[in-house]
């Protein structure tokens, strides 16, 4: 168990991140760029593997749901019609003594930067980044970048529904780049102009959509557990009706206990008819289903769970930090899942010996198109496994001299640091045996 402190986790992990190469401030050499961050080479494995294990899931386990890749510029009447170019706003306050800019609902009445009261009237900021599509800055050039991914899935509707022969209950899933203009983004990656989406769609005959709305639910707060973030850290928190968006029936919130108390991972959302109604609409373009076995045309009720991969990434990392003592020292180790560690395996020879690294390459091919490896050459194979504990690889594979006499390797576990002798021919075998796929 972690001994950390709560307040100082969040830089423990900001800083391993940093160090290891997970996620580097953006334009770093250039001072940076506001509350923007880019994944490093352990960090874009990571944020794939939380991206790949949320698309099997929701698509690749199911005959129900299909994934599309919509794109991000979008025209405006996208957002006239979803309700985003009036309704999706914050309101913004200035502090008159220092200029500093707030989000009113996130403070409490006194400006968090120099204590004044003396605040501006809140005004409707727009969250949405305004573009211009093609050379012409004219009216008809106006673009947005999508601020969610879920409109993309509305607008191909019958598209979709003619394409893949689906009928309700049926999904529409996709990943992407989201964009928000955020007054107050902060918190790490939590909250940021630039993140990554993963949204579904699911599309019901309205009587069943109460039904469904528990099913995901359900389905959603079991993905995170399943994923290894412990119970006690994540809670269901259903909104008051007085709180719900512009288009909800009903929202329920996946908190996970970040350092700074419970906050959204993941809202789940009865959006009832408002979308296919609001760009059936705008556009003159029916989406309905027309059933044939009852003779019925109707507008197909919608829930929708909507995560983020970037803020999930956060709350894995922060989940899986652990510092323990193992032979008498601390160790740092990310206890992450197998599915979602960077790299699942670490080969590591026993020296730089030619004839060990003719081995320890042929161990190497034999694991590369089953999972992610490193290959680490260098320093004692003690600091060796502390690295790797660092960064969460669940399995080590050292390679000494008897390996050349036995053709066997020792396995050491990451969480129990136990060592196993394997022949390699076994080895594929013997990993398959010791993990679960997602
Ligand atoms: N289509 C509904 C929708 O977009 P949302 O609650 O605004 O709902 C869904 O966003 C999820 O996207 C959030 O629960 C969060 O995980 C992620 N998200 C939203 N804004 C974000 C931001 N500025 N930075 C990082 N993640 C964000």
């Amino acid at each position: 168990m972690s001994t950390t402190p709560e307040t100082t986790l969040l830089e423990k992990v900001t800083s391993l991140c940093k160090r290891r190469g997970f996620i580097f401030p953006s334009a770093e050499i250039y001072g940076g760029f506001r509350s923007t961050y880019d994944y490093g080479p352990l960090g874009a494995l990571m944020l794939r593997n939380v991206k790949n294990a949320w698309w099997k899931s929701m698509v690749q386990m199911r005959d129900d749901i299909v994934g599309i890749d919509a794109a991000i510029l979008s025209p405006p009447a996208i957002w006239a019609a979803s309700g985003h170019l009036e309704t999706f706003t914050d309101p913004l306050v200035d502090c008159k003594n220092c200029h500093e800019r707030w989000r009113e609902d996130k403070i409490d009445g006194v400006c968090p930067k120099c204590g004044s009261t003396e605040l501006t009237e809140a005004r409707a900021f727009n969250l949405m980044f305004k573009t211009q599509a093609g050379p012409v800055a004219d009216e008809g050039a106006t673009a947005y970048l999508r601020p969610e991914t879920a409109q993309g899935m509305f607008t191909n509707f019958s598209n979709v529904l003619s394409t893949s022969r689906k009928k309700p209950p049926f999904g529409i899933a996709q990943i992407g780049k989201s964009f928000r203009n955020e007054i107050t983004p902060g918190n790490y990656v939590f909250r940021t102009r630039e993140f990554e989406q993963m949204e579904m769609e699911y599309f019901v005959p309205p009587a069943d959509a109460e039904e469904w709305y528990r099913y995901w639910i359900q389905q959603r707060y079991q993905w995170y557990l399943d994923l290894g973030i412990p119970a006690d850290q994540l809670r269901l928190l259903e909104h008051d009706a007085a709180d719900l968006s512009h288009y909800s029936k009903g929202t329920t919130d996946v908190e996970y206990l970040f350092p700074w108390g419970f906050d959204e991972l993941e809202g789940i959302a009865n959006r009832g008819d408002y979308d296919l109604s609001a760009h059936t609409a705008a556009s003159g373009v029916k989406l309905e289903y027309f059933d044939q076995g009852t003779n019925e045309r109707y507008t197909p009720w919608v829930i929708e769970p909507a995560a983020g991969a970037t803020r999930a990434m956060m709350a894995f990392l922060l989940s899986a930090y652990h510092e323990d003592e193992v032979e008498g020292e601390v160790r740092t180790v990310l206890r992450l899942n197998w599915n979602l560690a960077p790299y699942q395996i670490a080969v590591l020879p026993l020296s730089k010996k030619p004839e060990l690294e003719s081995v320890s390459r042929e161990v190497l091919a034999k694991l590369q198109p089953h999972f992610m490896v490193d290959y680490d050459v260098t320093q004692s194979i003690g600091k060796r496994y502390r690295r790797q504990d660092e960064v969460g690889t669940p399995l080590c594979i050292t390679v000494d001299f008897d390996s050349l006499e036995d053709r066997a390797v020792t396995i050491r576990d990451r969480d129990t640091t136990e060592q196993t002798r394997i022949k390699i021919d076994d080895l594929l075998h013997e990993i398959w045996n010791r993990t679960t796929p997602a």
